[in-house]
């Protein structure tokens, strides 16, 4: 005996072609992506910005001919993919990376683009990320930029990043930056 679709599956192709009969969009309740109760988690997390020796971690991609002489490094490009640690320490557990480029954004006061996705490598987070998109002032104690958005379990992410320098070395210029990430997701 031959098998015919049953009731049930005609049904689903007539509701799902009737989703979008009116063009390219519709509307969606929320509940049906499944997408609840909105929560904080606040994360904290060790970078390590390491730009000097034979295994850099941020590297110098661009800069104008001005570049070189201006106070505030005018015009320079660097890409990262900078580990984030859960301790302090270069040897504590990897929890990610956060991979993107910052460039020198100012002319007046040394101010920095940073433009990156911290991808989680470690326990629920695995695999899933979060976007800055924000100014960052260096030279000041607490620096703070937007979480603009997220994947995975970071879907509809929105939120803020503060950076605090824990340690930087002045001869190297390399840096460990604590940092506290506070994000609303579902
Ligand atoms: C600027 O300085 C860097 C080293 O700090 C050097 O590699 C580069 O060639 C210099 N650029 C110019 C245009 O002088
Ligand atoms: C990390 O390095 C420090 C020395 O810098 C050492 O005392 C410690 O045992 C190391 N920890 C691990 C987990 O390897
Ligand atoms: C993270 O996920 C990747 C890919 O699924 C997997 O290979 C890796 O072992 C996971 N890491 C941890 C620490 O669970
Ligand atoms: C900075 O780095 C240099 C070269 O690796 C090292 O000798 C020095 O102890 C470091 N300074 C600090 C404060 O970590």
């Amino acid at each position: 005996m031959a098998r015919t679709p049953s009731k049930f599956a005609f049904t689903l192709i007539i509701l799902l072609s009737l989703d979008f009969a009116h063009g390219f969009y519709r509307s969606l309740s929320p509940e049906k992506m499944g997408l609840k109760k909105e929560k904080l988690s606040h994360l904290h997390f060790y970078l390590h910005d390491i730009v000097s020796g034979s295994n850099p971690t941020a590297i110098r991609v661009a800069a104008a001919p001005t570049t070189n002489s201006s106070a505030t490094s005018f015009g320079f490009v660097a890409m990262m993919d900078d580990p984030l640690t859960e301790g302090p320490e270069p040897n504590s557990t990897l929890v990610g990376k956060a991979q993107g480029f910052y460039g020198s954004a100012s002319q007046n006061e040394y101010g920095l683009l940073m433009v990156l996705n911290f991808v989680f490598m470690e326990g629920k987070y695995n695999g899933s990320t979060l976007s800055v998109l924000g100014r960052n002032k260096p030279y000041s104690k607490v620096r703070e930029m937007p979480i603009v958005g997220g994947s995975g379990l970071f879907r509809f992410a929105r939120g803020y990043a503060q950076a605090q320098n824990h340690l930087f070395n002045l001869t190297t210029g390399d840096a460990i930056v604590q940092y506290n990430v506070y994000v609303l997701h579902y």
